[in-house]
């Protein structure tokens, strides 16, 4: 696996071409590529990666609130989305695992490198997991103000050949107990959203933030298209409401299939047309057309941390239709 890390950010890629680079500004994931050096994410050509403003595309960090909350007492002075994605996060170290064989013999391995497709066959179950982490005593001066509670934070990205798995674990620190929202606010990359359909969300019911009042308990029936402003908070049906698939279709093909782990929430959104002029640093104007953000999270109700309590959820976007 090639590695790079400087003090803003962290690049790994497979020895099969997949790449994923994160900045320790927000431990925003920034790129991810398939083994075609194909982007799998939206970025803004005007997002901000310098630290000044939260990055405009990638996996931006949503916690300790989703949006703002006025009437939650412990989070209102927060700014929206919180602050895990304009902290500066550390970085922890990377681990890679291999789960086919190495080659042992020499015998093995000579012919493993002089055959291209045994090459390939023997690396394609390589990963690589990078961790970050964020504490209270990390935080700006200004965040402990508004929010002034003991925590730690353990963010890890693994890279594997056909997916991206991102996992947040949350620990109180503090002797009192805390509620927290958190979700990951993947912005995925798609060639023309009037083609895409979103399949997984039948029958969950959703919160529209789009009306005013936001409409509360409405249903999907069918799979769901994008042709105006979308921004949703859906609480897929079930016993299990993670354990539900959201399968991201281009056409009749299969881009994307996001798997939660812990998450019982999927927001979808796209600006459209007049957010996306509104937001300065969203760049081109029309790479609304380019993007959609299906974004796993805990964030229709508050997880209660008990002193020494964890909370953790993970999403992994497998390419294609594939359901690990
Ligand atoms: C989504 C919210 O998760 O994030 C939207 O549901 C919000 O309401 C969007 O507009 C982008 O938020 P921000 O703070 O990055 O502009």
């Amino acid at each position: 696996v090639a590695f790079s890390a400087d003090n803003s950010r962290v690049t790994a890629t497979l020895p099969t071409g997949e790449s994923v680079s994160v900045l320790l500004y927000g431990a925003t994931v920034v790129s991810w590529k398939d083994k075609n050096g194909d982007e799998k994410l939206w970025l803004s050509e005007a997002a901000k990666l310098d630290g000044s403003k939260p990055v405009r595309g990638g996996i931006p960090l949503v916690f300790p609130v989703f949006g703002t909350a006025p009437d939650h007492a412990q989070t209102k002075d927060l700014p929206q989305h919180g602050f895990a994605r304009s902290s500066r996060w550390e970085f922890l170290g990377k681990s890679t695992s291999e789960s086919t064989p190495t080659p042992t013999t020499p015998a093995f391995a000579a012919t493993a490198t002089s055959a291209a497709g045994a090459v390939a066959a023997a690396a394609a179950d390589l990963s690589v997991k990078l961790d970050f982490g964020l504490s209270s005593s990390g935080l700006s001066e200004d965040a402990r103000a508004k929010w002034p509670y003991a925590f730690n934070a353990i963010y890890s990205v693994t890279l594997n050949t056909d997916s991206l798995t991102t996992n947040l674990v949350i620990t109180n620190d503090d002797e009192r107990s805390w509620e927290c929202q958190m979700l990951m606010h993947t912005y995925l990359r798609v060639n023309d959203i009037t083609s895409v359909s979103i399949h997984g969300l039948e029958n969950a019911s959703y919160v529209d933030k789009t009306t005013s009042p936001i409409s509360t308990n409405k249903q999907t029936t069918s799979a769901l298209t994008i042709s105006s402003e979308t921004d949703r908070v859906y609480t897929p049906a079930g016993d299990d409401p993670a354990s539900i698939p959201i399968t991201v279709f281009e056409g009749d093909q299969p881009k994307y299939t996001v798997l939660r782990d812990n998450l019982a929430n999927v927001v979808v959104w796209n600006p459209w047309i007049e957010k996306a002029k509104g937001m300065a640093d969203f760049e081109p104007k029309d790479g609304y057309k380019n993007m959609l953000c299906v974004e796993p999270g805990a964030v229709a109700t508050w997880q209660v941390l008990e002193p020494g309590d964890a909370f953790e959820g993970a999403q992994t976007i497998v390419l294609g239709g594939k359901q690990n």
